[in-house]
């Protein structure tokens, strides 16, 4: 049976921007498309997870505006449990998302709107939903100081802690000896070890300098290398899961990082886990968007059972 799935984290409304390349300072350039949709990282992590068929609650923080409602609906269709505070004094956040036409690789600007103001007090008003889970997960989106006292209240707990540490900041040390599992992708990766990470080798290198940080297992996503997995008793390079062409990569670590809490929340070995979350962010880069790319368990599951399929 699985257990629950507490995520702390941000929504925010995406503006995606797609144009052959991005403008240059004081430069006006005519782009291809625009779409609005759901999005924010955590709140991402939370709806892969809930499609992934995880029982998923969301700790965070919201306006009463639009896009606040954007988030309610996706929640609600997803399936994804708020736990949240909302309030009339800021607004809900947004994100200016640039996607290169001809790779679906993209370049972003968030603000956080009220959910950059998520406390200590915040979480401390969730402890027992943290403390009842059974996986953990945060991101850094919100403050550092939320992320770190949920840390330590799950792991005091005994619940399991995955830290997606997107965007690349400062980690106080201490706070990475409380992650069973670190998810960077390669530029976070450098921006926590100072090791640049091209290639498996390289992330191996970084992967054993967040062990000796203290962190249980290290999860470097590699794109379309996949991820290489290392704790202190196995290395596994995980290679993706082609679906079919790549549309767009924006969300495709959050796809892996629910993906990965869902399978860990059933019990899976960590190393399955891994190839589970590489299932489905290989199923969310064949589609547009961030939280509407994220894949159904059936489909999941199809693609793992078969992966020549396109
Ligand atoms: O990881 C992708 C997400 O990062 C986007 O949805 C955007 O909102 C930013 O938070």
């Amino acid at each position: 049976m699985s257990g629950t799935i507490v995520i702390l984290g941000v929504f925010v409304a995406d503006t995606a921007y797609r144009a052959e390349r991005p403008p240059r300072m004081g430069e006006t350039i005519l782009g291809n498309s625009f779409a609005l949709g759901p999005g924010g990282k955590g709140s991402n992590q939370a709806v892969a997870a809930a499609r992934a068929g995880g029982e998923v609650h969301f700790i965070s923080r919201l306006g009463r505006d639009p896009f606040a409602d954007m988030a309610l609906k996706t929640w609600a269709d997803a399936g994804v449990k708020p736990a949240v505070t909302q309030t009339g004094d800021g607004y809900t956040g947004a994100a200016y998302i640039f996607v290169e036409e001809a790779s679906g690789n993209n370049a972003i600007i968030i603000c956080p709107g009220v959910a950059g103001e998520i406390s200590a007090a915040d979480i401390e008003a969730q402890r027992t939903l943290i403390e009842a889970a059974s996986v953990f997960v945060t991101q850094l989106e919100q403050p550092m100081q939320a992320a770190h006292h949920a840390l330590k209240i799950a792991r005091t707990a005994g619940v399991r802690t995955i830290l997606n540490p997107a965007p690349a900041a400062d980690i106080p040390p201490d706070m990475l000896a409380l992650c069973d599992f670190v998810t960077p992708n390669e530029s976070e990766a450098e921006g926590i070890t100072g090791i640049p990470v091209v290639t498996v080798a390289d992330a191996e290198a970084a992967a054993d300098a967040l062990l000796a940080a203290g962190v249980g297992a290290a999860i470097i996503t590699l794109g379309e290398n996949g991820a290489f997995f290392k704790d202190g008793a196995r290395a596994v390079h995980v290679p993706v899961v082609s679906a079919g062409p790549v549309v767009e990569t924006t969300g495709a670590g959050d796809a892996f990082s629910g993906g990965f809490a869902t399978a860990l929340a059933e019990g899976a070995d960590p190393v399955d886990a891994v190839r589970f979350g590489c299932a489905t962010a290989g199923i969310s880069v064949t589609r547009p968007g961030t939280a509407p790319s994220m894949p159904s368990r059936a489909e999941i599951d199809t693609l793992i059972a078969n992966p020549a399929s396109d």
